[in-house]
């Protein structure tokens, strides 16, 4: 079962997924391999450690693109080239037309810092700590037409201590993201 990882940063979940994967109990008990990761930014950190790994890894940048909708069609052309059983959006920060995400229906995953369905959108980690919020956490949830809404696979939740910034809580959440992303893949990907 092929997986096809799309990307726009530093790809610290990609690569948590990638190392996951390529554990031998992994790839054999689920027959499953991270076949491409795919950056909308050409100067996405994970391509490189992509390409170290023998992923493909390629760009479809957005920006020459007159629409949401051609360059979704020019994206959704770079993955369908890999067949994939999967597709698993880790910190690809483009939001996908209706289309694209009925394309993928039931096999589009997304993963997003906090636990919805408070805090949808950006700033999650100051939103929390504005509201006074003592937990924070990371929803991995299916993607439907509605920004990070979509069926919630695994949460995972991190204490907000005093002294805490946006940054601390941050890289306490991405802590976690990179153990529940993993996860709740290889449950997902015998039912698909
Ligand atoms: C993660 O916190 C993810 O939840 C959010 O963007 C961040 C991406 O980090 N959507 P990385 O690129 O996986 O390191």
């Amino acid at each position: 079962k092929n997986i096809v990882i799309l990307i726009s940063g530093g790809g610290s979940n990609m690569a948590a997924i990638v190392r996951a994967a390529q554990r031998e109990r992994w790839g054999a008990a689920l027959g499953a391999e991270v076949k491409a990761v795919i950056s909308n930014r050409p100067d996405a950190g994970g391509l490189a450690f992509a390409r170290e790994h023998g992923i493909a890894a390629e760009v479809v940048d957005h920006k020459p693109f007159a629409s949401r909708e051609l360059f979704d069609e020019a994206l959704a052309a770079a993955i369908d080239r890999h067949a994939p059983a999967l597709v698993v959006l880790a910190g690809f920060m483009r939001i996908l037309t209706p289309g694209f995400v009925s394309r993928y229906e039931g096999r589009l995953l997304n993963i997003h810092p906090s636990l919805l369905p408070a805090f949808p959108g950006l700033h999650t980690h100051q939103r929390a700590l504005d509201a006074g919020c003592k937990v924070a956490g990371a929803t991995v949830h299916q993607v439907t037409a509605e920004l990070d809404h979509g069926p919630i696979l695994a949460q995972a939740v991190v204490p907000i201590v005093p002294g805490d910034t946006a940054q601390t809580i941050a890289a306490r959440v991405l802590t976690q993201e990179h153990l529940i992303y993993p996860r709740a893949i290889a449950q997902l990907l015998p039912t698909l």
